[in-house]
């Protein structure tokens, strides 16, 4: 991983505008930020995702029409939210696929302790690239939740879920949580909590390349921005340097002016009817979607067109 995000830092730092991929913002520290982020008061997605799950989840067992499915989760270990789906689908196995092989290991023993009766597949793989399914039997249910998708392009978004429609096989079927489009104010509170989790989340970023990389970037010299971008329908947040300075990264120089930005992540917001146009561009079709009273956030079961 360190040559990965050395050669990702490196080259996200020499382009214009300068831009590292946001996978990166997940190591330990940014994990449990993350985690702390879910349970703030401002970032309704996680609490408003959980109520849906707990108010549709049988639904979705009735779509796949009780047939018991082998539950696959992208990026797994959300306990919270895939209890749901275990209770309602019984799932013949549970294959959670996470890219942290630590963290999997963990999720997966405590799991299997927790519930006995369950087969627990936990899949290492970075599931943007291609994998293979282990074989077995039902339908293939992925869970996709979070609106992670969201933090993809929508062009990459559309390749990502037509590999997934593959692999999930004719009679299997995706429900993916989807932030939705909303009043500006909701979205800026929400990546801009008062308590500045979000902020140290992202800053995080510039920690983590002093600790690795060996940078000499001072963290009072760098401030979090986090935007609406309304024409692209994203949030986009930033790094942004608060003077003009030269900073050092593995031994080279960059020299940054004084509002000059790291991109760190964008947010895509979608309407239901955008996401559904989404998912058939990747060959799904939707059959099902729900939401909150205050449409927040949405949760989409789709299956694949034919
Ligand atoms: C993981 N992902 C869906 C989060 C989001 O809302 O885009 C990441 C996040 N970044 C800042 N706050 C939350």
């Amino acid at each position: 991983m360190s040559d990965k995000f050395r050669s990702a830092v490196l080259r996200g730092l020499a382009r214009r505008p300068r831009r590292i991929p946001c996978r990166f913002l997940y190591d330990r520290r940014g994990a449990e930020l993350f985690d702390e982020i879910c349970g703030l008061d401002e970032y309704y997605p996680t609490r408003t995702e959980c109520a849906l799950l707990a108010r549709h989840s049988s639904e979705v067992a009735m779509l796949l029409e009780r047939r018991r499915p082998r539950l696959v989760e992208f990026g797994g270990c959300t306990p919270a939210k895939a209890r749901y789906l275990l209770e309602t689908t019984r799932p013949r196995a549970y294959l959670p696929i996470d890219i942290c092989r630590e963290a999997l290991a963990n999720y997966a023993s405590e799991l299997s302790r927790e519930r006995p009766g369950l087969a627990v597949l936990p899949i290492h793989a970075d599931f943007m690239r291609p994998f293979d399914l282990p074989p077995g039997d039902g339908p293939v249910l992925g869970f996709f939740p979070g609106s992670t998708i969201g933090n993809m392009p929508p062009e990459q978004a559309i390749r990502f879920l037509a590999r997934v429609r593959h692999q999930l096989g004719r009679d299997g079927a995706m429900l993916i949580g989807v932030d939705t489009k909303k009043a500006h104010e909701r979205l800026y509170a929400a990546y801009n909590d008062a308590r500045g989790v979000t902020s140290a989340f992202i800053l995080n970023l510039v920690e983590r390349i002093n600790r690795e990389l060996d940078g000499d970037l001072d963290l009072r010299n760098f401030a979090h921005s986090a935007l609406y971008n309304a024409g692209r329908g994203r949030m986009e947040l930033h790094i942004v340097s608060r003077r003009r300075q030269v900073v050092h990264v593995a031994g080279r120089a960059y020299r940054f002016g004084c509002g000059e930005s790291i991109h760190a992540e964008d947010s895509h917001k979608y309407s239901m009817e955008e996401f559904q146009a989404l998912a058939r561009r990747a060959g799904f079709r939707p059959i099902a979607v729900w939401c909150d009273a205050e449409r927040l956030f949405s949760l989409h079961f789709l299956q694949p067109a034919s």
